[in-house]
């Protein structure tokens, strides 16, 4: 069976090994040209436990090739990006146009999956009427579905298995035919629906975790103005059988839930924009923290580039944002997992006045709080993702500050 996955980015290309990897002959296809030279050389640019030595493994399969156009395949798989433009609208662009290639070649008796994240109702109205565009007749001569991805950076491999399936076909046979191409390789469950629930159901799941990080970010907030500390007051009340209080952090980052949660609203009002306005809102909350706390014009060293920890995946980070707003400092960066800012950690924290933990990546860890407050001009130590051990860093001698507690709290960890 011909397989064409048509954009090679982080969902794209491992989707595109795992049935290279399983007897398919997969046509990988992308715009950027570059990307396609560096695939066919067996060159990948995707750092992930595994994931790397799997690509590798496919490629030396030679069963996957990259192109940059759309040839006649049985099935068809689109893992385009879905951004949102700066009105907070979904931009369906790249959705659009994989959708009218592939009907530029798309016969009877072939397959179509969605798996870009989309706004409810894509499959059937946008999708659907462009693939139909060349005669054929969806349902009849043609399946199509729409099946979420639903992996998490850092664990794109073993989620890809492991992970629960959904998948939402126009009719009886698609979702029959959808379902025996992912039990291919997925060890979880797959469960059938239509397209407009299965896209409804992923943004849901993207919509509750951002709604509820917001929650446990205005907590935290909260926990600052009274005195108290968020980290505590979150272990106390998840003790709770129905409590379930979030991880709070300086906001959220990355391709999907900074974005995903727009697709279900149409508007600035109700909860769910609220949330979204909450989480962007946190890394004014930590400008704020380190202006308090560091002199004019001072040395303020960011560790985590990510936006969130052990991946190299710097998309939407609130790093980023904070660079911005902090341009009157002197600003370095530092993280292990992106090459442009993973220099020597004592070098990069040498003179700073502040030190600000970003990202809870596994090397910062174990700092050791003596050996880095030698090294600084000054002491202040804020931690937004509470990382470090506070009584270690403090009797080392930091001004050490933990995002949602009050800096007299006594019992933070
Ligand atoms: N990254 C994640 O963790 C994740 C998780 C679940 C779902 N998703 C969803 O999966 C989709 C893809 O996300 P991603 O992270 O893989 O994106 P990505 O940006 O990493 O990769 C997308 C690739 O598609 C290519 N492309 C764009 N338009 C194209 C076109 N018309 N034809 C061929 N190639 C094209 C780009 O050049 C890029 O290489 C999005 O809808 C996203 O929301 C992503």
């Amino acid at each position: 069976m011909k397989l064409c996955v048509i954009g090679l980015g982080y969902i794209g290309l491992p989707t595109a090994a795992m049935f290279a990897n399983r007897g398919y002959r997969v046509l990988g296809v992308d715009v950027d040209a570059k990307k396609v030279e560096r695939i066919n050389k067996g060159l990948f640019d995707i750092e992930e436990p595994g994931l790397l030595a799997f690509l590798r493994d496919a490629y030396n399969t030679e069963n996957i090739r990259a192109h940059h156009e759309i040839e006649p395949s049985d099935v068809f798989i689109i893992c385009v990006p879905t951004p949102i433009d700066t009105n907070n609208k979904p931009d369906l662009s790249h959705v659009k146009m994989a959708a009218s290639e592939i009907s530029k070649v798309l016969e009877r008796g072939n397959m179509v999956i969605l798996e870009s994240t989309v706004p409810p109702g894509t499959t059937i109205n946008v999708v659907l009427p462009l693939l139909e565009k060349n005669g054929l007749t969806a349902g009849d001569d043609f399946e199509l579905c729409h099946c979420p991805e639903r992996v998490m950076p850092g664990k794109i491999l073993k989620e890809l298995e492991e992970n629960h399936r959904i998948i939402g076909g126009i009719n009886e046979k698609s979702c029959e035919r959808g379902k025996g191409l992912y039990t291919t390789f997925v060890r979880g469950k797959i469960y059938t629906t239509d397209p407009t629930t299965a896209e409804f159901t992923k943004l849901a799941e993207n919509t509750f975790r951002d709604v509820n990080i917001a929650l446990a970010n205005e907590l935290a907030k909260l926990c600052e103005i009274h005195g108290t500390n968020i980290w505590n007051v979150r272990e106390l009340a998840n003790d709770h059988p129905r409590v379930n209080i979030h991880i709070p952090g300086p906001g959220v980052g990355g391709h999907c839930l900074p974005v995903d949660p727009w697709f279900l609203v149409d508007g600035d009002t109700g909860l769910i924009p609220k949330a979204r306005e909450v989480n962007e809102g946190m890394i004014k909350h930590v400008e704020n923290i380190i202006r308090q706390n560091t002199p004019k014009d001072g040395k303020v060293v960011l560790l985590g580039a990510t936006y969130k920890a052990d991946t190299e995946d710097v998309r939407n980070s609130p790093t980023d944002k904070l660079v911005e707003y902090l341009c009157d400092f002197e600003v370095t960066l530092h993280d292990p997992y992106v090459k442009e800012y993973d220099g020597d950690l004592e070098e990069t924290v040498c003179k700073a006045d502040t030190v600000v933990l970003m990202v809870d990546h596994r090397e910062y860890v174990n700092m050791v709080p003596a050996d880095i407050l030698e090294l600084m001009k000054g002491n202040v130590v804020i931690d937004t993702r509470n990382c470090f051990d506070a009584t270690e860093w403090r009797e080392a001698g930091a001004k050490y500050i933990l995002l949602g507690a009050c800096e007299t709290s006594f019992n933070s960890k």
